[in-house]
């Protein structure tokens, strides 16, 4: 089955979680990671990688002994990260991060890259999730995060010290890309 078609399917059964009927582009692929300071991201974490666009840029980019793992909820779409990048480390829930991170024994992340779909999540997800996050990232650390819109520009810019927002016009839909950076 084709990646679109698996997304659709996944999307048809969970709209409020999935958040999107196709994979990201490599356009906004690009974007995502362009900012992060590879060299220097010891633990990077991606949340809800889907079928792995990002995961398959993340593993090309990032320093060979740099810790990395990620967090999907969806079993159908482990299931296929599982086959496609075998050696993966693979958790299921994002507002269990923290608590992740301490079970692996590795210090908090440099580097958070998230396609969660914060906007069609109730506040209480997206509260708990965000709270994570930052109790997850180390000090001058980096959250990259894309959406289709605005609405949650107000809230990262009240919880991080700074955020960048770019704009990637190629992809479907449309993205906003969110780069938070926590206090040094
Ligand atoms: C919009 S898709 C993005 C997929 C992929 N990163 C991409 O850009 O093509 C959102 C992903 O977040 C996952 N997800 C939603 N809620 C989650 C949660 N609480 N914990 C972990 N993953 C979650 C969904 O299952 C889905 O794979």
């Amino acid at each position: 089955m084709s990646d679109f078609m698996v997304f659709l399917k996944r999307f048809v059964s969970n709209p409020g979680r999935v958040g999107s009927v196709i994979p990201s582009s490599r356009f906004l692929c690009r974007q995502m990671t362009k900012q992060v300071p590879w060299s220097q991201a010891n633990v990077i974490v991606e949340l809800g990688p889907g079928t792995g666009v990002f995961t398959q840029a993340i593993l090309a980019k990032k320093r060979k002994d740099a810790q990395f793992f990620v967090v999907e909820r969806d079993p159908q779409f482990r299931k296929l990260l599982r086959q496609r990048f075998p050696d993966l480390i693979i958790r299921d829930e994002a507002t269990n991060l923290t608590r992740y991170l301490s079970e692996l024994k590795l210090p908090k992340a440099d580097v958070i890259i998230s396609g969660l779909p914060f906007a069609v999540f109730p506040e209480t997800l997206r509260t708990a999730v965000l709270d994570n996050v930052i109790g997850s990232l180390a000090p001058g650390g980096m959250f990259v995060t894309f959406q289709y819109s605005l609405q949650m520009k107000a809230e990262l810019m009240r919880r991080f010290d700074r955020v960048q927002v770019s704009f990637t016009p190629l992809n479907v839909p449309p993205a906003f890309v969110y780069t938070c950076f926590m206090k040094p």
